[in-house]
């Protein structure tokens, strides 16, 4: 196996257009050609949206809200399309394939290029956006800690690099648009962090429905209560305290770090936020998908 030096805060390299995370680069010929089934529910977003929160939330759905049904690690039953740590075999096009139907799998893949074999089979796609200030503050603090990434620099150059789509899998700006447009078209239910933070109950009612389940009002409850910041945060198998510390160092920042809406406030100077919103309604200039900055 090549040293982890190889893949360990490595400068992106592009895909397709898009910067990347290093190690997944060798393994794209296998996402491209990846062959989805019909039945299977992708989970999509930018990183730093709520993904794994969502994930745990569509895992307990399928398993009718039974905990003892989603006890292995949440990159075990959820494994991501893209991912692909070193030489090792740890990949999502390894996994995947060996996997019952209904598959759910996680992807932060844009949707431009997103393999083509989803939309080819109509796969339900759940799309869970998060306002983009949230999003560069949280990806700020796991670049520090997760080494697969660049180090991301001080906060102020690190926010440059965002707003200039410099950070893995690119514009923020785009992806969400990307989603947004094509959810016309494909079953796509685009969901929103902060909604999910407003009311849990109403918004995993929302992906119950989207998946044609039927979950009684008491296991929606506990699902919620399963799924909450407090209750993920605790679980071993979301927390991602299960990664090798060399890999993600939870001391210099914990996976689960605040879970709200607004943290961007105790981040952002008063110029950072301007010269943000100013760029912000010139990249989203002719969009509807409106975001909330807090709650
Ligand atoms: P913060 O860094 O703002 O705390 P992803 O899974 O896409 O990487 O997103 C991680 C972000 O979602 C982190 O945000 C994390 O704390 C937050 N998060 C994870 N689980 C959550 C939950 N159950 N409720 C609210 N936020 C959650």
């Amino acid at each position: 196996m090549a040293s982890t030096n190889s893949w360990m805060r490595q400068p992106f390299r592009m895909v397709h257009g898009i910067p990347m995370v290093s190690t997944f680069v060798p393994g794209w010929d296998q996402v491209d050609a990846f062959q989805s089934h019909p039945e299977d529910i992708v989970v999509a977003t930018f990183p730093k949206s709520g993904t794994t929160w969502m994930c745990e939330v569509v895992d307990m759905i399928l398993k009718g809200g039974d905990t003892e049904k989603c006890k292995d690690f949440i990159h075990n039953r959820v494994p991501m399309l893209e991912l692909r740590v070193g030489e090792t075999s740890f990949s999502g096009t390894e996994l995947l394939p060996k996997m019952a139907s209904p598959r759910i799998i996680k992807t932060h893949i844009p949707a431009h290029i997103l393999p083509k074999s989803f939309w080819e089979n109509h796969c339900k796609v759940i799309y869970l956006a998060r306002n983009a200030k949230d999003v560069a503050v949280s990806y700020y603090h796991f670049d520090l800690m997760n080494k697969l990434h660049p180090h991301p620099g001080t906060w102020a150059e690190y926010l440059e690099k965002f707003m200039a789509g410099k950070v893995a899998y690119g514009s923020w700006y785009d992806h969400v648009k990307g989603y947004w447009a094509r959810r016309k078209e494909h079953p796509i239910l685009f969901l929103f962090y902060e909604d999910m933070k407003e009311d849990p109950q109403r918004e995993i009612g929302k992906v119950v429905q989207f998946l044609q389940r039927e979950l009684s009002p008491a296991v929606l409850d506990a699902i919620a209560h399963h799924t909450s910041f407090e209750s993920m945060r605790d679980n071993p198998t979301t927390n991602y305290t299960s990664v090798p510390a060399d890999l993600m160092d939870h001391h210099v920042s914990p996976f689960m770090r605040k879970g709200i809406a607004g943290d961007w406030k105790n981040h952002f100077t008063v110029a950072q936020s301007e010269r943000f919103d100013e760029d912000y309604a010139r990249k989203m200039a002719g969009t509807d998908l409106r975001f909330r900055t807090e709650l």
